[in-house]
């Protein structure tokens, strides 16, 4: 098997819009994912079980498919893990961090809501991120775990008719705020962009796709390897794979089952 040019790594299902924009713009690259069943939810974890975790998963990467580079498409990983990733292993390794940066730059005075994981709301790369970007702006901070298990594990089955519900705590935070702007600061959230936007009605939402997806492309030379074929992994195989197959299919991925 050649090994591919990028690949892609999320707790789970979030990351996977990011490999979207990526293949969308060059279609052939070679890339393949990994979801980290293993240890998701990251959010739910402590700050040095989530730095344990995401190396182990970056190192798995490098020893099993060897890529041009490491995209960790998950703001909870990225926010605690990266600088240790980056220590472990010998490929280039690209984040996804809260885009603080552009939601001030492209927002009024009004506050600036950012929606996440307890691990990214809690993480002191967050504070840094604020304070080097923001430092005058009123951010509120919602964290909201129950939606990365609510995409993860039920989106795909009931259409989004239960995501209503699991959304109306953390974004009735930021409503009653009232924020002008709100960062999507969890891959996982992409997935249900559409309903959050309606829910919050005129907000601007703001995400870090095309800012990753750039700079993954930037690393990638016209030499980097190409594919007739690119593959989903877990990290470990348990119950309920099937979704996670049906999720490889959607985005055009082999269904490789664990990586080993
Ligand atoms: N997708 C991850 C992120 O961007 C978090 C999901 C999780 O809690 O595992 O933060």
């Amino acid at each position: 098997m050649n090994k591919p040019a990028a690949v892609f790594l999320d707790s789970g299902i979030g990351g996977l819009p990011y490999l979207a924009w990526v293949k969308n713009q060059r279609p052939n690259l070679a890339v393949s994912y990994l979801a980290d069943t293993a240890h998701f939810p990251y959010g739910e974890l402590s700050s040095s079980r989530i730095i344990q975790a995401a190396a182990e998963a970056a190192q798995l990467i490098q020893a099993r498919l060897n890529p041009s580079l490491i995209a960790v498409v998950c703001n909870t990983a990225s926010v605690n893990a990266l600088e240790e990733i980056r220590r472990t292993v010998s490929c280039p390794v690209v984040g996804t961090v809260p885009a603080v940066k552009p939601a001030a730059q492209e927002s009024s005075t009004k506050p600036i809501g950012i929606l996440a994981t307890q691990g990214t709301v809690n993480s002191p790369y967050l504070n840094s991120l604020i304070a080097a970007y923001a430092p005058h702006r009123e951010i509120v901070r919602a964290a909201a775990g129950d939606i990365v298990r609510y995409v993860e594990e039920d989106w795909l089955d009931d259409s989004g008719i239960g995501a209503r519900d699991v959304m109306q705590r953390a974004l009735g935070i930021l409503k009653q705020a009232e924020v002008e702007t709100v960062v999507i600061g969890c891959t996982h959230f992409l997935h249900v962009a559409e309903i959050i936007q309606d829910m919050l009605g005129g907000v601007r939402l703001i995400d870090s796709r095309e800012g990753v997806g750039r700079r993954i492309l930037s690393l990638l030379d016209e030499s980097s390897p190409v594919s007739g074929e690119d593959h989903f992994y877990v990290s470990r195989s348990a119950a309920g794979m099937d979704r996670y197959r049906r999720f490889a299919e959607l985005y055009g991925l082999k269904w490789m089952g664990e990586l080993t």
